[in-house]
């Protein structure tokens, strides 16, 4: 009987366990992710000063790749279990995250468009449209320490 409720302690620990493993995965993954955008944005801006359209467009592509993922990145019981500032407001409002996800990942390909087809003063237009994406979802949805 002890031994019997040892191993079923031992397994509850084991299935919770592997449950933390896999929210702190996410966690790093779409960390990681962001960052990279942030990158992504810098180098942008520096392509829009320098005339280098052909780069800003498929770094906007990259960034409307990601933004497209973003949704995925945030599945269920993924708020806990890490080093993380996603706000557990996101899955109270899963589908408004959502929704502001697509808007970022359309502001992106705007913006790709734009750069694409040598549209300066559009793609400029767009890159700031595209960065009020970013303040405006993590305002409501990312905690600020
Ligand atoms: C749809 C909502 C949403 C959009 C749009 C968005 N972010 Fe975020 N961002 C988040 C959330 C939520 C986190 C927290 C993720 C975590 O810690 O698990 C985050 C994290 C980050 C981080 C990670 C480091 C940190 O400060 O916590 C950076 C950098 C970042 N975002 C930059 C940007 C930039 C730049 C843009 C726009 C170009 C952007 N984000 C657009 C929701 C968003």
């Amino acid at each position: 009987m002890a031994v019997t409720r040892l191993l079923l302690m031992a397994l509850m620990v084991t299935i919770l366990s592997a449950g933390l493993a896999h929210a702190t995965d996410w966690i790093e993954e779409r960390v990681v992710g962001f960052k990279n955008v942030k990158a992504l944005i810098a180098r942008i801006e520096d392509g829009l000063s320098e005339d280098k359209l052909d780069k800003v467009g498929a770094d906007a592509q990259t960034v409307a790749n990601f933004a497209a993922r973003i949704p995925d990145l945030f599945p269920a019981g993924s708020g806990q279990g890490g080093k993380t500032s996603a706000s557990t407001d996101i899955w109270i409002h899963f589908a408004d995250f959502s929704s502001r996800a697509e808007e970022f990942r359309r502001a992106a390909e705007t913006l790709a468009h734009a750069a694409e087809t040598g549209n300066r003063a559009g793609a400029e237009k767009s890159f700031s449209a595209l960065r009020s994406t970013c303040k405006s979802c993590h305002i409501r949805y990312k905690d600020l320490f």
